[in-house]
């Protein structure tokens, strides 16, 4: 089964559990993970892209993207960036990891895996995931702030999101923000599939992943009117989900 990955490799720094593919880095070191240095070395991090503050750095010639997984909502004020186990085999990090092997290996547009970091600490964990960074994207809601898709880019990204449905992939967080697009050469990408899985049995998830992104789309546009969002786009973001092509 696709699902299994074929080039797990781990290694242990202290109480530090990492796995990664040895195929893209011959060794994981601790700098990998260390978000405070990585943020002051380039001074450049995703803030305004999600809660998690991605951070995106450069190691052994590669770009790469470093994601801290922190708690939202209320929760966040209690346990931070602490999530409750010590079994890092079940973290989201471990397990993010493996389902982005897993989509790769079947040519889903999601960014390559490099690592995976889980720390356990008396009855937590933290946890981090690198990624390869994917270039010349930008998140669909920044680019609707500033100018509209097509209706074939909004096709694309119907097909695209199909695509992953088609392969049995849940998307538990499918909102503007986490699809990456290109609209001049009509290249889309989904990322953040933290609580993501492959959902074999029922198909009513499907819709609910598209119902989430569609109230995702009529939030950003209910905070500012000019967010470049209508129905027909939702429609014609639905010909394309339901094309054979
Ligand atoms: N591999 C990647 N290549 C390019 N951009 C990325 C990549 N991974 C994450 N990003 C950017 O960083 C943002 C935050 O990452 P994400 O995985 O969505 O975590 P979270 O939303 O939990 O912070 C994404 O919305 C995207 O803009
Ligand atoms: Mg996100």
């Amino acid at each position: 089964m696709a699902e299994s990955s074929t080039t797990e490799s781990r290694a242990r720094f202290g109480k530090r559990h990492i796995l990664y593919d040895a195929s893209l880095i011959e060794h994981p070191e601790v700098g990998l993970f260390a978000i405070d240095n990585l943020k002051s070395q380039t001074g450049q991090h995703a803030l305004a892209a999600g809660r998690g503050h991605a951070v995106f750095f450069e190691h052994q010639n590669q770009a790469l993207v470093l994601k801290h997984y922190r708690r939202g909502g209320q929760i966040a004020a209690v346990l931070g960036d602490r999530y409750l186990g010590r079994n890092c085999e079940r973290s989201r990090a471990f397990r993010e990891w493996r389902l982005l092997q897993a989509m790769c290996q079947l040519r889903l547009p999601v960014p390559v895996p490099v690592a995976a970091s889980c720390s356990p600490q008396g009855l937590f964990h933290r946890a981090d995931l690198v990624t390869q960074q994917i270039h010349d994207v930008i998140p669909l809601a920044e680019h609707l702030l500033e100018k509209p898709c097509t209706h074939q880019t909004w096709r694309v990204i119907g097909r695209c999101i199909r695509r992953f449905h088609d392969a049995s992939v849940y998307h538990a967080d499918l909102n503007a923000r986490n699809i990456l697009i290109n609209a001049e050469f009509g290249r889309v990408f989904l990322v953040d599939f933290d609580k993501g899985a492959f959902r074999h049995l029922g198909e009513s998830w499907k819709a609910a992943n598209l119902a989430r992104l569609q109230r995702s789309l009529f939030k950003f546009k209910s905070f500012n009117p000019y967010f470049n969002f209508g129905r027909d786009d939702w429609n014609a973001l639905l010909e394309g989900y339901k094309g054979d092509d």
